[in-house]
């Protein structure tokens, strides 16, 4: 089976073509174009340009994909495209392409959650394509621009949200802390590299619902504390950037990790897995790792490989596969009827 990835949930446009053979898949190109140089200068994505940009992108991408795979329109079954949750402007190029595709190449058309394919990237096994073998039910931590989950998983299929952020979502607090602290667009990378080995103990952050008793999130409070401590900070010098971005990262990655392990206690789950653009962070890793480690004897801990972090189309492919194996003739006529649906919710 092949299948045709599209992404344009935001500001990455995806191609990926991943072939299926029994457990075995071979990712036959995974390709980004990227927008992200183009909004550091607007400090965030712009959406009527990066819907352009999609639209300027995609067939390109798909032409080089193709050609990558060194395979015709003829060999792929099925594609897959994101509907939701993402920017309206964003979304509808990459359903439009992917609805023309579909009907002129006679394919059948499977409409994909961006947030389950964040979390189905934990699946696969880098290029080797080994498909990963997790043990359910398990607990995902999803942390991306525009979200911030924990998801309760039956199996693959099967999802239901059980906690999420009130506010803002921890990616868009790195992204907004950074333009606090002068720092470029996105936040993410940029923090969690000056606050590499800085001094995380120097500015006192809260740490928001960190007690709260349930599994929800709240980031906005911290980002003013960020400001308001900056605000009233004489030395606004590189070291003290570094010590903020430290204390800020740190801030987060407390409350993720206690709701998370709170979460996958409540639920007795035999897997934690961790997805979405801000799994990049390497201290948030490395820390969920060891807690895991520490507090559980038979929970296997799972985080997709670096690049299937941040978004992707191999991720769009892997969730694609997972809905059209059970029922591959439900799609066949899904380009009359697919809508997008920006405020999609798992
Ligand atoms: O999943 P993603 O690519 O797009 C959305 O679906 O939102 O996530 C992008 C987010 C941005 O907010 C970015 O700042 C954050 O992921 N991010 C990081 C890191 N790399 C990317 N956050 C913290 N640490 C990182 N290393
Ligand atoms: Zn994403």
């Amino acid at each position: 089976m092949l299948i045709l990835g599209i992404e344009t949930s935001c500001d990455e446009s995806g191609v990926a073509l991943l072939e299926v053979k029994g457990d075995k898949f071979r990712v036959l190109s995974n390709l980004v174009a990227s927008q992200v140089n183009i909004f550091k200068k607007y400090g965030g994505v712009v959406p009527e340009i990066a819907a352009r940009k999609h639209l300027e992108n995609l067939l390109p991408l798909l032409e080089q994909s193709l050609s990558e795979a060194r395979i015709g329109v003829e060999d792929i079954d099925a594609i897959g495209v994101v509907y939701g949750p993402g920017l309206i402007t964003s979304l509808i190029v990459g359903i439009e392409t992917a609805k023309t595709l579909s009907l002129i190449w006679q394919k059948s058309l499977i409409p994909v959650d961006h947030m389950k394919a964040h979390i189905l990237a934990n699946l696969i096994e880098g290029e080797s394509g080994i498909l990963v073998k997790i043990k359910y039910p398990a607990i995902c931590l999803v942390v991306s621009g525009g979200h911030t989950m924990l998801v309760y998983m039956k199996d693959e299929n099967n999802f239901k949200t059980i906690g999420q952020t009130r506010d803002d979502a921890v990616g868009e607090a790195f992204d907004k802390v950074a333009k606090i602290l002068g720092l470029s667009y996105p936040g993410g990378p940029i923090i969690s590299e000056k606050a590499v080995n800085a001094d995380k103990e120097f500015f006192k952050l809260p740490r928001p619902m960190i007690n709260s008793g349930d599994f929800d999130f709240s980031f906005s409070g911290l980002k003013t504390a960020v400001k308001n401590e900056w605000d009233q900070e004489q030395f606004k010098d590189k070291e003290n950037i570094r010590k903020m971005c430290s204390a800020f990262q740190q801030a987060c990655i407390d409350v993720l990790i206690k709701k998370t392990i709170a979460a996958a206690k409540e639920y007795k789950v035999k897997s934690i897995l961790l997805g979405g653009g801000v799994a990049a962070n390497k201290e948030l890793r490395k820390r969920l790792a060891e807690k895991i480690n520490l507090e559980f004897k038979d929970v296997k801990f799972f985080q997709p490989e670096l690049n299937m972090t941040t978004d992707n189309a191999l991720m769009v492919a892997m969730a694609a596969y997972f809905e059209y194996k059970g029922s591959p003739d439900k799609f066949i006529d899904t380009w009359k009827t697919i809508k997008v649906e920006p405020n999609l919710e798992i």
